[in-house]
């Protein structure tokens, strides 16, 4: 695993942005996995200004969301679907039959999920999945004690989770209480993954998944089974990592990528 230590929020998002357009610079029919959550909003406004004005090119791209809410309509407004068109979707030129984001109302959850697994392999499967990290560890919505080789299902969430993505909401009680979601497993499969991380809350969760054993009960944890996973966190989030310097002294003497 390598990890990246940038000074802060700005910094994380656009080496996690330059990593993404070096894909794409490599594969510009790239299969791309989208997170939703906070932490990716600077990632993805660096990549709108990429395209605006680098012309990074998304025309053939294909996107994959990790996760949905179930019960939220696409209009909803704390809908993934929503967000990523807000954030995302309509600042670039992703064409909208490739945008793939699993469906929060369909009345067949496991044919739902079977047919979205089989979607991303007839795609090629995943070149590069982006990631957040919850507060409990989670990776898209693979709460504690979550398979490691999970598939796309549905899950339920949290307290800890519906407690944290309650700010989003008017009440608590209307957070939903499942979701649908790629599975560790589905995760694992991408070719590459980048998981951002920002800020002192996520310290412990960042510690547990990077240097602590490798367990269901913190999911981001699997990363360490992947070949080659990327983990960008700020100052904040690095915070309680016990070989910080030692990651800093190795990404300080890496040669800088060709321009
Ligand atoms: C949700 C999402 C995750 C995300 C997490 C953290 O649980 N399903 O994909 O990583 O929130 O969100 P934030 O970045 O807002 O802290």
């Amino acid at each position: 695993m390598e990890v990246i230590i940038q000074q802060d929020y700005e910094q994380m998002s656009r080496t996690a942005a330059r990593i993404v357009a070096e894909v794409l610079n490599t594969k510009p029919n790239a299969v791309l996995g989208m997170a939703t959550g906070s932490t990716p909003l600077g990632l993805y406004q660096e990549l709108v200004r990429l395209h605006q004005k680098e012309q990074l090119d998304f025309s053939r791209v294909t996107t994959f969301n990790l996760d949905e809410y179930v019960g939220l309509t696409v209009n909803h407004p704390q809908s993934y679907h929503y967000f990523m068109h807000e954030h995302f979707f309509r600042h670039v030129n992703v064409p909208a039959q490739n945008i793939n984001i699993p469906s929060g109302t369909t009345s067949n959850y496991p044919a739902f999920c079977e047919w979205y697994e089989k979607r991303i392999a007839e795609c090629g499967g995943i070149d590069l999945q982006i990631l957040g990290i919850g507060s409990d560890g989670h990776i898209a919505f693979n709460e504690p004690g979550s398979s490691l080789t999970s598939r796309t299902r549905l899950k339920t969430l949290s307290k800890q989770t519906i407690d944290d993505n309650a700010r989003f909401f008017e009440h608590r009680e209307d957070v939903p209480v499942y979701a649908i979601t790629m599975g560790v497993g589905t995760i694992l499969d991408a070719r590459k993954l980048v998981l951002v991380a920002s800020g002192g809350h996520k310290a412990k969760a960042i510690a547990q998944a990077v240097e602590g054993p490798v367990t269901s009960m913190v999911t981001a944890s699997a990363l360490q089974l992947h070949r080659d996973a990327i983990v960008i966190t700020d100052e904040e989030a690095a915070a309680d990592l016990t070989m910080r310097d030692y990651y800093q002294f190795i990404y300080a003497a890496k040669p800088a990528a060709p321009k």
